[in-house]
């Protein structure tokens, strides 16, 4: 949108940092996660605002499981709560909601409410935000790779070409990220996109998620901008 800025297709978030955040402040892990929602309304509209077709948040992993009851609880609920709350969020702003991952290990009133905002923002064509659920790179390979396993079974004259794949993984359609943004100063996937991210800028900032709004999300846009993709060929 602005002059200096490529903006890219597909932008997509590792949204870290809201403990620390939190811990900062003297206040429970579940005060970050709060404010965390906060950056992501910041974000997604902003994201909007520039032109982005494609906004990709890794919000749960499946490693994130693992965490203390109370704390995936305090997760579930607020993503609940914000699902129900933000409906005129994307209807305003003409965003498809989207959730990708191992959805059958979510409650089936999280499956329902994830079902309903999808069908309900089915036609919405600004922009398409996508929220990875219960995800994690190796989790998805491995499905596509037991689901392309038994087509060729099947149809044993099959020889499948990097491009069909794609078309197994969650992210089927979906084109690969161009700009993946960590948050929070780790700079590691923690299994996120490890096959759709072959070729994505990886951007990597001390900010911690709950600070991150708007105007860092365009800082990043200008970092992405000076960027020079080579795909591996020479220019
Ligand atoms: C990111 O913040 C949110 C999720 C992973 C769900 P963290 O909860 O990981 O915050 P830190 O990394 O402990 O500060
Ligand atoms: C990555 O953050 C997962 C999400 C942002 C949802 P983590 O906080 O779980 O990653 P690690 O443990 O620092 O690698
Ligand atoms: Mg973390």
């Amino acid at each position: 949108m602005e002059d200096n800025i490529k903006v890219p297709r597909h932008v997509s978030i590792i949204m870290d940092g809201n403990g620390r955040w939190a811990k900062a402040r003297g206040q429970r892990r579940e005060f970050g996660h709060i404010e965390g929602v906060e950056s992501v309304r910041s974000v997604t509209k902003e994201a909007v605002r520039q032109g982005v077709k494609y906004l990709s948040l890794f919000t749960f992993s499946e490693e994130n499981w693992g965490r203390p009851a109370e704390e995936v609880e305090a997760l579930m609920g607020l993503m609940m709560k914000a699902i129900h709350r933000e409906v005129p969020m994307f209807t305003e702003n003409g965003v498809r909601f989207l959730v990708l991952g191992n959805k059958e290990r979510l409650s089936a009133q999280m499956q329902e409410a994830i079902r309903s905002l999808e069908e309900l923002t089915a036609a919405n064509d600004r922009m398409t935000m996508i929220l990875f659920l219960s995800y994690s790179g190796k989790w998805d390979i491995l499905q596509a790779a037991k689901k392309m396993a038994a087509d060729m079974a099947a149809h044993p004259d099959m020889d499948p070409e990097i491009a069909d794949f794609d078309k197994y993984l969650v992210t089927a359609g979906i084109p690969d990220p161009d700009l993946v943004i960590r948050t929070s100063g780790e700079q590691r996937i923690s299994n996120y996109l490890l096959w759709q991210s072959a070729y994505s800028e990886y951007l990597f900032t001390d900010t911690l998620w709950p600070d991150f709004k708007a105007e860092n999300f365009v800082q990043a846009l200008k970092e992405y901008s000076g960027r020079d993709r080579r795909y591996g060929k020479v220019k």
